[in-house]
């Protein structure tokens, strides 16, 4: 295989940290392999001192067999042996890895079991079944749940829960309504202000239609919803939803399109808003206690199979991690840290990393490979890095894709650059394709 001159500047390019960002096809994983491959010939680095990452198990198993595939061909035996117990891995079974080692730290039964994402699901709906059981016993849970439905807050809670563990946040909870109304209305009005000055406006539009002398049709339905007004605001901020009884209707009567009425209409919109947000608020307290008592429930009957979670893996082990002295063992350990599909990273999995790296740490990924938010990743992170990166020239990209023919490409570009515009970067065959489509297309020239 001849490396393209973009792939060898980034294989060559061995000291500092750097980042490959780059299309589907285009030789990455090959270049994290050679640089394995060179770090041992060249830099005489030992098999077990070099940490490489992954995001799933199947690619785990592919990158140790291609890295023990080009040792053999670079190298002795012994090096291409040493891959058997080499820290090749996904960064749960690096976390997992550590936690074993370091299972008093952690305050763990050594022999803990990962549970796959199956097990935890089942123990995730046994802890909200029983969590939905104890809030329905309270009235304002009864009415979160008759408001949403149980399916669509299922979802919502155990989302939002593996997403606030993915930030790092060891026991999801919400923000308190206090905390939220507080942020919420510093220069904001309150839906109380804005209904209070809809009473007042109410009363004003219905004195102007009061004087009109002969009303039509609209006028009088207008009056009629004014007279609804006061019913409707009585008890307090009203649900949105029984706004709709109060609006002016919309029609050509010029009484109806006084500068009175439009403040109304504007008054009116303005507290449909506020009102949801009031409501909301209101329910923000009890999805916290429903979050909270899913969230004991679900570590409770983790706690009774020793059983862990991919979660509790990474934010275990970046806890473990944390502590200096281990911290700094891990980091001497490794002379080279490579981690590819770097996409797929979550904000811990991205300081796990961090915490491991020492100096030269080679990233590899694409952007365009992660619209579908694996496991909470956040590709923002992996973009900021890029960019921090490009700054001190440290960023590289590979354009050639060897996998696919040339014809396949032109429509994968054409389709792509459509609905992605200006984030979309065109892959481009591979030389020997190029030559093949020359040759297929020059009769038809
Ligand atoms: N310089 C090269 N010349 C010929 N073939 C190459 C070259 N570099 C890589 N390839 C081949 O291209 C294919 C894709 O390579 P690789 O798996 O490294 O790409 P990748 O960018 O990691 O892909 P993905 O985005 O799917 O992770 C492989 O079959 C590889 O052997
Ligand atoms: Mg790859």
């Amino acid at each position: 295989m001849r490396f393209t001159p973009e792939q060898t500047h980034a294989i060559e390019r061995r000291k500092g940290d750097m980042l490959l960002d780059a299309g589907a096809g285009s030789g990455k994983t090959t270049v994290l392999v050679e640089r394995f491959a060179r770090a041992v010939v060249e830099d005489n680095i030992d098999v077990g001192a070099i940490l490489t990452i992954t995001f799933t198990e199947k690619a785990a198993a592919e990158l140790r067999e291609r890295i023990r595939t080009r040792l053999r061909a670079v190298s002795d035996d012994s090096a291409a042996h040493a891959t058997e117990g080499a820290w090749i891995s996904t960064i749960h079974g690096f976390c997992a890895r550590v936690l074993r080692t370091h299972a008093l730290t952690a305050g763990l039964d050594p022999n803990f079991t990962v549970l796959d994402e199956h097990e935890a699901n089942e123990l995730q709906n046994a802890a909200l079944d029983a969590a939905l059981t104890e809030l329905a016993r309270v009235e304002e849970g009864a009415d979160l749940i008759a408001a949403y439905g149980p399916r669509a807050l299922r979802s919502a809670i155990t989302d939002t829960y593996g997403e606030l563990r993915a930030r790092g946040q060891l026991r999801p909870q919400l923000p308190t309504s206090a905390q939220v109304d507080h942020a919420r209305l510093t220069g904001a009005r309150s839906a109380e202000r804005c209904r209070a000055e809809l009473l007042q406006l109410a009363a004003a539009v219905s004195r102007e239609l009061a004087a009109v002398a002969e009303p039509g049709k609209q006028v009088q339905q207008a009056i009629a919803a004014m007279d609804r007004v006061r019913r409707v605001l009585a008890g307090g901020v009203p649900w949105p939803g029984e706004l709709d009884r109060i609006k002016l209707p919309g029609g050509t009567a010029n009484a109806l399109r006084t500068e009175t009425c439009g403040d109304y209409r504007a008054t009116l919109e303005e507290l449909r808003v506020l009102a949801a947000q009031d409501h909301a608020l209101a329910m923000l307290d009890t999805l916290d206690v429903l979050l909270r008592g899913y969230g004991e429930r679900y570590a409770q009957l983790k706690r009774e199979r020793s059983g862990l979670d991919f979660e509790d893996l990474e934010l275990m082990a970046r806890e473990v991690l944390k502590r200096k002295d281990i911290g700094r063992r891990y980091r001497e350990r490794f002379a080279r840290v490579m981690v590819d599909e770097m996409q797929d990273t979550n904000r811990v999995q991205l300081e796990l990393i961090d915490l491991i790296a020492g100096v030269d740490l080679f990233m590899v990924g694409d952007a365009q490979q992660s619209i579908y938010g694996f496991r909470h990743a956040d590709v923002e992170l992996f973009e900021q890095r890029g960019q921090k990166l490009a700054q001190i020239g440290a960023r590289s990209s590979l354009q050639t894709n060897f996998r696919s023919r040339a014809e396949i490409l032109t429509a994968i570009n054409a389709a792509f650059s459509w609905a992605l515009g200006d984030n979309f970067r065109p892959l481009l065959p591979s030389p020997q394709e190029q030559s093949t489509v020359r040759t297929q297309q020059e009769p038809l020239v």
